[in-house]
This record gives C-alpha cells, sequence and structure tokens, in this order.
C-alpha cells in the first residue's frame, strides 16, 4: 500500500488595509526609515484598527478566500489549526471563533502557540492527522494581531512586526508530493529574551502589570538575532542534508520574515541564491504566526508542482525548525 502524504492544495492570505511606514513610526518614536530598512528590510506593515477586531478577523477572511479557490464549503472542513500568539481571548480558542464565523460546522478545532514558529508546528500537526488517513480536509491557519501587543513608545520592538493571516489547505495524496520532513525544536532556556511578561496565569493583569509595560512584547534583541542567524540556518541545512537535497534541488526557501538579515544568512548556509528565497518583510514586516503562509500567498503563482521547498523559522520560546515539501500543484 502506498503512503498517504499531506498536501498543501491551496493557500490565501489576507492583510488589513492600514499601512503603517517606517516615516509614520518616525513621528512616534526615535527612529529613521534608513535604520529600518539596513537593519531589517522593513518598509512597511499593516494594521488591523476598529474596535473589537480581534486576529480572527484576519483569519476569517483569509480561510474563506482559501475555500473559495479550493472550490469547497466550510462544511468539509475536517479540522481547524489556528497558530497565534494573539488569540482574540485567553478562552474560548480562536480557532472555535473562525469556525463558526465561516460555518465549519462539521470541523473541530484548537490553537496553537509557538510564536514564531507557530504555522510550522501546526503544519506538522495538520499533517499527521492527514496522514492517519481519518481527515480528509485540514485547515492551518497562522495570524497574528501583532499590534495587539506592541508598545508603540519602544523602537525596539514597534517597528518590527506588523498585522496579517495566512492559511494553507492540507488534502491526503497517494502522489509523491507534499510534506516530506520536518525537523522541529524549541528551547525554553531562550523565554526570558523575548516574551509578554504579563497577561498569563504566573502574573495575570493587574494596575501594576499594566503600569510596568509587562503586556507588550519584550526582546533582547540582539540575543534573538544570534540565536535566530545560527538556528534557523542550521536546522535548514540539516533538513536539506537529511534528504539528499543538494542546493540546485532546492526550488524555494520560505523562511520566516524577521530580520533580512536573518533571512540572507540562511540561505547563505543553504548555498542558495537569492532569487530562490522568497522575501516579502518589506511589506508587511514580521506577522510572527503568518509570515510562512503569506510568503507561500505572495509565491504561489511561481511554484511549480514537485518543487522542493524548505520552509524554516525562528522564534520567541526558543521555537524554531524547518519543514521539507514537495509542491503539489502547478499555477493556475
Ligand atoms: O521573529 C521572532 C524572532 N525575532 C527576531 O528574529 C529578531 C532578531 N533581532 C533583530 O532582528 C535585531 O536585533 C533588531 C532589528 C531587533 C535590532 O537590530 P540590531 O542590529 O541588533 O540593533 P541593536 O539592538 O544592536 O541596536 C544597535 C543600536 C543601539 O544603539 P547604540 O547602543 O549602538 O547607541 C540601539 O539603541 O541601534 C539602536 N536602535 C535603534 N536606532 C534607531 C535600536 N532600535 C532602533 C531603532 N531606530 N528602531
Amino acid at each position: 500500500m502506498s503512503q498517504i502524504h499531506a498536501a498543501i492544495t491551496a493557500v490565501n492570505g489576507y492583510v488589513p488595509d492600514q499601512v503603517v511606514t517606517n516615516f509614520d513610526l518616525e513621528k512616534m518614536v526615535d527612529t529613521t526609515d534608513e535604520w529600518i530598512r539596513s537593519r531589517t528590510g522593513i518598509i512597511e506593515r499593516r494594521k488591523l484598527t476598529g474596535e473589537g477586531q480581534g486576529s480572527s478577523a484576519m483569519a476569517v477572511p483569509a480561510v474563506e478566500g482559501l475555500l473559495e479557490k479550493r472550490g469547497i464549503d466550510a462544511a468539509e472542513i475536517d479540522l481547524l489549526i489556528c497558530a497565534s500568539v494573539t488569540p482574540d481571548y485567553v478562552f474560548p480558542a480562536t480557532s472555535n471563533v473562525i469556525c463558526d464565523k465561516i460555518g465549519a460546522v462539521n470541523a473541530w478545532g484548537y490553537d496553537l502557540a509557538a510564536a514564531c514558529s507557530g504555522f510550522l508546528f501546526a503544519m506538522e500537526t495538520g499533517r499527521r492527522f492527514i496522514e492517519s488517513g481519518q481527515y480528509k480536509k485540514v485547515v492551518v491557519v497562522g495570524v497574528d494581531k501583532m499590534s495587539s501587543i506592541l508598545d508603540y513608545e519602544d523602537r525596539n520592538t514597534c517597528i518590527i512586526f506588523g498585522d496579517g493571516a495566512g492559511a494553507v489547505l492540507l488534502e491526503p495524496t497517494e502522489d509523491e508530493v507534499g510534506i516530506m520532513d520536518s525537523i522541529l525544536k524549541v528551547d525554553g532556556a531562550g523565554r526570558e529574551f523575548l516574551h509578554q511578561k504579563a497577561g498569563g496565569s504566573a502574573l495575570p493583569p493587574s494596575h501594576e502589570t499594566i503600569d510596568a509595560r509587562q503586556h507588550f512584547v519584550y526582546q533582547e534583541g540582539k540575543t534573538v538575532f544570534k540565536f535566530a542567524v545560527t538556528n534557523m540556518a542550521q536546522v535548514s541545512y540539516d533538513i536539506m542534508e537529511r534528504n539528499s537535497l543538494t542546493s540546485d534541488d532546492v526550488a524555494w526557501l520560505v523562511p520566516h520574515q524577521a530580520n533580512k538579515r536573518i533571512i540572507d544568512a540562511t540561505a547563505n548556509r543553504m548555498g542558495l541564491p537569492a532569487e530562490k528565497v522568497m522575501l516579502n518583510i518589506q511589506r508587511y514586516g514580521n506577522t510572527t504566526s503568518a509570515t510562512l503562509p503569506l510568503c507561500l500567498w505572495d509565491y504561489e503563482k511561481q511554484m511549480k508542482k514537485g518543487d522542493n521547498i524548505i520552509l524554516a523559522a525562528f522564534g520567541g520560546g526558543f521555537t524554531w525548525g524547518a519543514i521539507y515539501v514537495k509542491w503539489a500543484y502547478d499555477p493556475s
């Protein structure tokens, strides 16, 4: 009996309309367009506005568009996994909210939080449900409203992040395409360098936590940068080696969009030229759980069936990893 693979059969994204440029940020904190561009590669990012609009407000159009592209009804979804560190609520899970809003009446689902590696971890999980043979349609959505946890007085963090959502549909196939391999890692010792201190059960919200600005992203950029460069590059190289892939064999690197310099270092280690590296950080910044599907969405028309694609990420936790995918369809 041939093996069931989990193939990505559709991809879609959504970003809110409001654009925040580096020049807008110059008016809020002591920074410059030149500094942000040269140190990160970011030119602008998006921001979700509007009373009561949480991450699901971006995930819903991303998933609805996904279903439309594939020509299927929401009732056909078996499972929806939502990767996010900015869920609508502490509970219920944002996946529940999304399923309700899109009418996925036959689905169950849950949220998964692994910061910038969330989409990779969710894809790996979704893959296993498909490979079990029991699940036929699994939606994996990565979404973050980073603007909801950004301190617009902290130039170290507010310039980096943006809001957005991206989604893929996983379906079974017996062809030699789909998710082929993964290497995923965590190291909790890294949690002190990138986190949101308050709001969880360890430090519930209080006047003190608000006064101390502990509900915002905290990052020691330089330290995270060093870990990210080393680990994202190494894991991307390792997955190539484990699958006997040379740089000629790899059609695309889909890197987490945190910093252009981290992306370049990863591509370098893999021996890949810039033309094979997906890049949209200049337009969206770091959308945390959404960077990878937003890249796939932007580059969908350039990928061909059988292309070897390496997705790689590094993020808070620390969490990191790489997934090897054989792309399952040609551009329509
Ligand atoms: O996605 C999750 C994982 N996160 C990442 O992968 C992010 C990793 N880190 C980074 O991307 C970079 O560390 C940053 C973009 C956050 C910062 O870049 P950097 O080159 O590491 O800068 P730095 O923190 O070493 O700061 C260099 C200088 C400092 O000034 P002094 O001490 O040299 O006078 C900072 O105060 O730049 C200053 N600085 C800024 N200047 C203008 C820091 N932020 C800014 C700013 N505008 N926004």
